[in-house]
C-alpha cells in the first residue's frame, strides 16, 4: 500500500501545486452542499486520481476538492465510497490515509442515518459519540504498517469529545435540534427489517446508516481525531415502520443539511 499511497499522493500534489490541507472532510449521501461554502481552489475526479477507487452511485459525484472554508485549507471528498459497492474495506479507506499523507489533522464525516431512538425525528441531527460495528470486516485487517499506526489501537474515544463539545454548543446557540448518539455500520445496500431495527436498538444503537466506521476506525490508526455527523433520513421505529426510499432520504438529507453545513462550517471556523 506504501507504494500505491505514494504515487497518489505525488499525483494530488503535482495537480494542486503542493496544496496543504488542514482539514480533511468526508460528504455524506445527498449532503454535499457544505461545497459551496468551500473558496474551491483545485477540483480533481477519482476517476484520474492513480489508485483511488470510483464511486459507482450515479448521485455520488465522486470528486476530490481542495480550497478554503473559513479560512482553513480543506480537502473534501465529494461522494464517499461503500462497502456494498464490492470494494475492499482497504479500497474505501485509501482517501482516509491519502489525505493524512497530504498533511490532514483533523477528519470531519457526514452521512445519511437511519433514527433507532425514538426521540431522535427525522430531519434531526446527530453527533456521533461512540459507534458499533457491524460491517464484516476491520480496514485494519491483513499486514500492520507500523509506520502508519499500531496493530492494535486503542479505540476508547473514536470521536473527539472537545469537537463534539464545542458543536453541540454551536447548536445550542443557532437554535439547531442536535442529539448525540451511537452510530450502528451495517454493509447494506438493503435496508433493515423491523426486527432488525429492533435488534439495533436493543443493541445500543441510536442511529443506523452504511458507511462511516470504517473512515474513523483508519483515522483512528493514524491518529487524527475525528468528527462525525449524521443527518437522520428516516425512522426505524418498529411499531410504525413505513418503506423507506431512497428517494425519501435524500429529499430528508436535502431539507436537513443547511443545519448540518452550519455547525460543520461554525465547527471548523473555531479550529
Ligand atoms: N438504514 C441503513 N442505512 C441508512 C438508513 C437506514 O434506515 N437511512 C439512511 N441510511
Amino acid at each position: 500500500m506504501f507504494q500505491a499511497l505514494h504515487e497518489t499522493v505525488e499525483y494530488i500534489k503535482r495537480k494542486t501545486d503542493n496544496f496543504e490541507p488542514e482539514i480533511g472532510i468526508v460528504l455524506g449521501t445527498g449532503l454535499g452542499g457544505l461545497v459551496s461554502e468551500i473558496e474551491v481552489e483545485y477540483n480533481l475526479m477519482y476517476s484520474n486520481i492513480p489508485n483511488f477507487p470510483i464511486s459507482t452511485l450515479e448521485f455520488h459525484s465522486g470528486k476530490l476538492i481542495f480550497g478554503t472554508l473559513k479560512g482553513k485549507k480543506v480537502i473534501a471528498m465529494q461522494g464517499r465510497l461503500h462497502y456494498y459497492e464490492g470494494y475492499s474495506m482497504q479500497q474505501i479507506t485509501f482517501p482516509i490515509r491519502a489525505m493524512k499523507a497530504l498533511g490532514i489533522k483533523r477528519l470531519f464525516v457526514s452521512n445519511a442515518a437511519g433514527s433507532l431512538n425514538s426521540d431522535f425525528k427525522k430531519g434531526d441531527l446527530m453527533i456521533i459519540n461512540d459507534h458499533i460495528n457491524l460491517q464484516p470486516e476491520s480496514p485494519l485487517r491483513g499486514h500492520n504498517d507500523a509506520d502508519m499506526g499500531p496493530r492494535f489501537p486503542d479505540m476508547s474515544e473514536p470521536y473527539n469529545r472537545k469537537m463534539i463539545a464545542t458543536a453541540l454548543e454551536i447548536a445550542k446557540t443557532e437554535k439547531i435540534t442536535c442529539h448525540q448518539g451511537v452510530y450502528v455500520s451495517v454493509t447494506g445496500p438493503n435496508l433493515e427489517t423491523k426486527a432488525e431495527y429492533k435488534y439495533l436498538s436493543i443493541i445500543g444503537g441510536d442511529a443506523v446508516g452504511m458507511s462511516t466506521v470504517p473512515e474513523v476506525i483508519v483515522a483512528n490508526h493514524m491518529a487524527v481525531p475525528v468528527f462525525a455527523i449524521s443527518v437522520l433520513t428516516d425512522e426505524g421505529f418498529t411499531d410504525v415502520l413505513k418503506p423507506v426510499s431512497l428517494e425519501d432520504i435524500l429529499e430528508t438529507a436535502k431539507i436537513a443539511e443547511p443545519k448540518m453545513t452550519k455547525i460543520l462550517s461554525q465547527l471548523i471556523s473555531t479550529l
